[in-house]
């Protein structure tokens, strides 16, 4: 069955731009039917536009609670009928009735090997604790903060001498690569979650080192 799929940003939207760019290049059986952010000045909208997808700004700072807000995306979203919605570099905190609403259906990304790291300063954070690897992982969202069932980890090296962006760099590069199949897994329809864990059908790799 084709799938319609929406994608929330608040930003650049690379990676949101890596998922539109496979899908159309691999012919997967889904649309992405609409780029919402809730930054107006978010890039990646223009991209969204340009490629003839609906691009929706839902700006956080008019709305009174985090809940008015979490209401109002989600009657944005709703108008597009989703069987998936794509968290990609959004930078909000969504409420347990959001998360609840797209139970099993709304992914993330989090450039962390979680359940390292969650939360904010994550490349800054494992360059300070030492860490010889870090990475990137995709999960079916909770409503705990970056916590819920792993579809797909990237890991790397941590290298002497990093900073903080010389390792998102690295990071990033490995997140186009795995967002994009993890997504296609599940509009494809080859993921299984059972008792917490996520389970790729045809026994795909689920790890990527890069
Ligand atoms: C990505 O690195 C993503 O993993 C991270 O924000 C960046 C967004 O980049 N997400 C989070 O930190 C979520 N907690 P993009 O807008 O170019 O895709």
């Amino acid at each position: 069955m084709h799938q319609r799929i929406v994608i929330l940003i608040s930003g650049r939207g690379s990676n949101m731009q890596a998922i539109v760019q496979r899908c159309a290049a691999e012919g997967w059986p889904a649309t992405v039917a609409a780029v919402i952010a809730n930054r107006p000045d978010a890039a990646g909208l223009a991209f969204a536009r340009e490629h003839g997808i609906s691009a929706v700004a839902l700006d956080h700072r008019a709305h009174a609670s985090r809940e008015a807000f979490d209401s109002a995306l989600s009657a944005q979203i709703d108008r597009f009928d989703p069987h998936l919605v794509v968290l990609a570099g959004f930078m909000r905190i969504l409420g347990a009735d959001f998360v609840g609403h797209y139970a099993g259906r709304l992914l993330n990304i989090h450039p962390s090997l979680l359940p390292a790291f969650p939360g904010l300063h994550t490349h800054q954070r494992a360059i300070e604790a030492g860490c010889k690897a870090a990475g990137a992982t995709v999960h079916f969202v909770t409503p705990e903060l970056d916590h819920g069932p792993i579809v797909m980890q990237s890991v790397v090296p941590v290298l002497p001498g990093d900073d903080e962006d010389a390792l998102a760099d690295r990071i990033l590069a490995t997140e186009h690569v795995i967002y994009p199949l993890a997504v296609r897994w599940f509009v494809q329809g080859k993921l299984r979650l059972a008792g917490g864990i996520v389970y790729q059908l045809d026994g795909a790799a689920q790890l990527l080192i890069g």
